[in-house]
């Protein structure tokens, strides 16, 4: 049997995409988590990574002020120490350097919650109540240099009802994320990179 295809996560919160990224990752899965990053060194993420058995790793992005490269240079250590096959970006909430990008380039994943090439940014789902939105969703991309573009890997839609907020919407496109990333980080790894939505 071929070793598995290694995966290392980042996140900057929570980390609910990544439980369900990591949670997926057994069996006859052709990806195994080798480690869960974060700038943040209180991401509650990090705890739920570790009690899983992931490695965990910090790298506070606030002592390197505006030096993207610099916190880079730091976060690529516990990175590359770890031999990641594939990176999945789920809910890091920092910009990356076109530099960053390219070292994985065709090999990193993202989730966004929005329908690309709708709403890149931050916001989204107070920008689709206010464009008055009868949808919204949430898409799965592989990185490139430019914020929230890149080719779809798959998008999942969520009706928007009359009585949303950006709070109730945000919790019913969360739900779809946790099944989007998962099946798309599973053919990922398998080697289709074609766009699949989910129904
Ligand atoms: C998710 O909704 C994800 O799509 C979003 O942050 C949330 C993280 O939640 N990502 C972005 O906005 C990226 N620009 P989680 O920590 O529970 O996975």
């Amino acid at each position: 049997m071929s070793a598995p295809t290694r995966v290392a996560i980042l996140i900057s919160g929570g980390g609910s995409n990544m439980l369900r990224l990591v949670d997926s990752m057994t069996g006859d899965h052709p990806a195994r988590p080798v480690l869960v990053a974060s700038n943040d060194p209180a991401a509650g993420g990090l705890a739920r990574a570790a009690e899983r058995g992931v490695p965990v790793a910090a790298v506070d992005h606030r002592p390197f002020g505006r030096d993207r490269a610099a916190f880079e240079a730091a976060l690529l250590e516990p990175l590359l120490a770890a031999r990641p096959d594939i990176l999945c970006l789920a809910g890091f909430m920092r910009i990356l350097t076109p530099e960053f990008t390219q070292r994985f380039a065709g090999r990193m994943l993202n989730i966004h919650p929005s329908l690309l090439p709708k709403y890149r940014g931050l916001h989204t789902h107070q920008r689709a109540l206010d464009a008055g939105d009868d949808v919204a969703g949430c898409t799965v991309h592989e990185v490139t240099a430019e914020l929230d573009d890149g080719p779809i890997l798959g998008q999942a839609r969520v009706a928007i009802r009359p009585e949303d907020d950006a709070d109730s919407l945000a919790a019913r496109v969360l739900v779809r994320e946790h099944a989007l990333y998962p099946a798309c980080l599973r053919r990922f790894a398998a080697g289709d990179r074609a766009r699949r939505d989910l129904p």
